[in-house]
């Protein structure tokens, strides 16, 4: 799976996606020689570099963000293809100067007219650069002579829009310029191995298929939890919160996958059928009260670290009532998933990093124990570990040693560190390469964007017709709402 000859241009390439993992993800792509020998990469942003200056600064991203070691002679062939465009994005000259260059590489670097175009730039920003890509004819080759048409993409990054209005507007005004099958729209968690386990997990086994249904599952919990704060991303974050962030795009989509059914095989086509099938079986639970919960984090202490409360934080608005932790019930109704509840929940400043999908089993109809031996017996879980610590976790009862009939849960583990010595590409990588090869199954199409929006759309306008988040100190599990969310039902949060 080596991409052909191609250009990657990067849109707002000075910001902070782009240093810490675009250029890195590229030249690990290089470096294990999965780019061409005719690749190249063109930075277009308003600062004025030159080339030789541009690539400087992709320099240092890899040395500093790189995952594989750094090779001079891979460099050197990467750099040589590397051009910075200047301008800002309605400078019609600068977009003049963006064709030649491409021409001119095409030419001198064999790049064959083949680009991807990486919006890497806030959303209110995209009409005007798809118009520049459009009036300077470059969202669409001619057909050549031999009659290869050389391709064109567009890669863009969330958020697809504000809610499912505006995100229909956006996916309108992208597929004016881009039809659907050019538009790669970059859910980052589909580029992670563990995430695209899940489908190995539940199709390429047997083990697990016959028990994964309303018979067996109780409930699926899947949380998102992170340890930093948000100093420094008041720009993009404030008024955007937890749910919008995380819950509309990776959350759903975990979802999706665990909830979906079989594909008829993994072609992008097969796959996405059976998302859609699944987010448009995704129902909220009423009442909204009840069934979600909201939080804000307050100073506390996250590790030995004394840490400020979002107020605090820098950029953001004092009376700010954005939400940096998020919960939601919600119903799959299907007949697979009859009345099991999906608990999906995101926040900052939690207790630790940690990603994982719990699906959670019903108790044994029946336990033939006297009942003090089975005290610290919980509920049957198999754990998708999706980060940090990546792999499986199933958690069963078991007899104590010794004399007695006790059981107690314990864990059989696999982890990716112990099971494989292939590393795990980063997810940019993989999503990267995927652009370039034109393979599209990790990227959601616009109806699961527009689907994800219906689904959470009338949480957002529940919290904003009223009251506010509820604080928690930073370094907890998240506002008591949530635990409460859960305890009605008899349930509650595993502590990752
Ligand atoms: C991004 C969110 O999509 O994912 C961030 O905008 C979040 O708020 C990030 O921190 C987390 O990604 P990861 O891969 O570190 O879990």
């Amino acid at each position: 799976f080596i991409a052909g000859p191609c250009c990657m241009v990067i849109f707002g390439v000075t910001g902070d996606l782009s240093r810490k993992k675009l250029m890195p993800a590229i030249y690990d792509l290089a470096n294990q020689g999965l780019l061409p020998p005719g690749f190249a990469l063109v930075g277009f942003a308003r600062r004025n570099y030159a080339d030789e200056d541009f690539a400087s600064v992709v320099l240092e991203a890899v040395k500093k963000h790189a995952r594989t070691p750094f090779r001079q002679e891979v460099w050197d062939h990467l750099a040589e293809g590397v051009r910075f465009v200047q301008g800002s994005f309605d400078d019609d000259a600068a977009f003049a100067t963006l064709a030649d260059t491409l021409r001119s590489l095409d030419e001198t670097r064999g790049t064959g007219g083949n680009y991807a175009f990486y919006l890497s730039i806030p959303p209110n920003m995209f009409p005007v650069v798809l118009d520049q890509l459009s009036e300077h004819d470059l969202a669409k080759a001619e057909p050549e002579p031999d009659g290869y048409t050389p391709w064109r993409r567009v890669v863009i990054e969330k958020p697809f829009g504000h809610d499912l209005t505006s995100a229909k507007e956006l996916n309108a005004l992208v597929n004016r310029v881009f039809p659907e099958e050019q538009v790669f729209r970059i859910d980052h968690y589909l580029g992670k191995e563990t995430v695209q386990n899940i489908l190995a997990l539940r199709f390429a086994n047997e083990l697990f298929e016959p028990i994964w249904n309303a018979n067996y599952v109780d409930s699926v919990q899947i949380t998102m939890a992170e340890d930093i704060g948000l100093g420094g991303r008041a720009g993009y974050y404030d008024g955007i919160g937890a749910a919008r962030d995380v819950i509309q795009n990776h959350l759903l989509q975990l979802l999706a996958l665990t909830a979906m059914e079989e594909p008829t095989s993994f072609e992008p086509m097969q796959l996405t059928t059976e998302k859609i099938k699944a987010l448009s079986a995704t129902k909220l639970v009423a009442p909204l009260d009840e069934t979600t919960a909201r939080g804000q984090y307050t100073e506390g202490w996250q590790g030995s670290e004394h840490v400020v409360g979002l107020h605090q934080e820098e950029g953001f608005d004092p009376q700010s009532r954005t939400e940096t932790y998020a919960a939601i019930t919600l119903h799959v109704e299907n007949r697979r998933w009859a009345g099991v509840p999906f608990y999906l929940r995101t926040g900052k400043r939690l207790g630790r990093r940690v990603t994982e999908i719990a699906v959670v089993f019903k108790r044994a109809p029946h336990l033939p124990f006297d009942q003090t031996m089975t005290e610290e017996l919980g509920q049957n879980a198999l754990v998708i570990r999706v980060q940090p610590d990546e792999g499986i976790t199933l958690r069963f009862g078991s007899k104590v040693p010794g004399s007695g009939m006790e059981v107690r849960d314990v864990n059989m583990d696999f982890s990716y560190g112990e099971a494989f010595t292939e590393s795990s590409p980063e997810a940019y990588e993989r999503l990267i390469l995927d652009v370039l090869l034109g393979v599209p199954s990790l990227f959601p199409v616009n109806a699961e964007v527009e689907l994800s929006w219906r689904i959470l759309d009338p949480v957002l306008a529940h919290w904003a017709a009223g009251g506010k988040p509820e604080p928690y100190e930073a370094g907890t599990w998240g506002p008591t709402s949530a635990d409460e969310m859960l305890a009605r039902s008899g349930r509650e949060w595993r502590r990752p």
